[in-house]
């Protein structure tokens, strides 16, 4: 099937090759801190911020073609750095168009990203109670600041539940262990993966799967949880900025 041609929102600074992919019911604004300390691109995905929906999509493949589509024009070859589904869509860009993928950053997420029934249940039947009840699980309980919370909040409701749900459902569907695990995924590239210690939605053994794999760096951060990007942008940055030394 020819794909749909969707035109991505971005957020750009300066033209540093790295492509940011947010998680579920997100928006490349995730990346503020990382945008402005290192630069790069941040995509907000179908159907998320100020991009237009492509409604056939219902996997991570499905949006891994948008995304490869996306780095093929506008920035040639790229690190490719994902959050949570962002991840997921990394890895399967570089299964897809290795060509394109200089390196990759994973950042809270997994090879295998399974979701909690009851999550994907609430999505769709409670929508505002379950998205309340999920940010607060996104966060470490030593993280404070409300104001962080409420906008995650906000955006998660924008998104709405139907896209919410689309994106959560394709984690769930997203399954690469075996395929790491038996070798059968060599990844030729360098690989960062950067996890919050206190993550409950895909906590650092994911990542610590990818070392012992396929040799992933892993950096583990203190006192954040699924969001690091948000809640340690410090310490996100610099082990970003370590790994484009290599
Ligand atoms: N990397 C390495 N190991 C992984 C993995 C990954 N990405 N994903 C799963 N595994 C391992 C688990 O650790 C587990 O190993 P164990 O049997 O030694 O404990 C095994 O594979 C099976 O785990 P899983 O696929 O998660 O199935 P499950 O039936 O045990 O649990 C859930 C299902 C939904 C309860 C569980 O995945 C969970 O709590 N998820 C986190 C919450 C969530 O919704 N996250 C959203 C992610 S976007």
């Amino acid at each position: 099937m020819e794909l749909k041609k969707v035109r991505l929102n971005f957020y750009k600074s300066e033209d540093t090759p790295i492509v940011y992919i947010h998680g579920s019911g997100g928006t490349g604004k995730v990346w503020a801190h990382q945008l402005s300390a290192i630069g790069g691109y941040a995509i907000d995905l179908p159907g998320h911020g100020g991009s237009a929906d492509d409604e056939s999509i219902s996997t991570v493949e499905d949006y891994a073609r948008h995304v490869v589509e996306f780095i093929k024009e506008e920035v040639g070859q790229a690190y490719v750095a994902g959050h949570s589904l962002g991840g997921a869509i990394a890895q399967t860009v570089y299964l897809m168009a290795e060509d394109v993928v200089r390196g990759l950053i994973l950042v809270g997420t997994g090879a295998r990203l399974r979701v909690l029934p009851e999550l994907l249940d609430g999505l769709i039947n409670d929508f505002e109670n379950t998205a309340k009840k999920l940010v607060e699980m996104l966060f470490s309980r030593n993280f404070k600041d409300e104001g962080v919370k409420r906008k995650t909040l906000e955006e998660i409701l924008e998104c709405g539940s139907e896209v919410t749900y689309r994106d959560f459902n394709a984690c769930d569907k997203f399954d690469l262990l075996s395929e790491y695990k038996e070798g059968r995924i060599s990844v030729g590239v360098p690989v960062l993966c950067i996890v919050g210690k206190d993550d409950i939605m895909t906590p650092p053994k994911y990542s610590a799967f990818f070392e012992k794999t396929i040799g992933a760096r892993v950096v583990e951060i203190e006192d954040a949880g699924h969001m690091v990007m948000l809640e340690k942008p410090e310490e996100v940055n610099k082990a970003i900025l370590e790994f484009l030394e290599i």
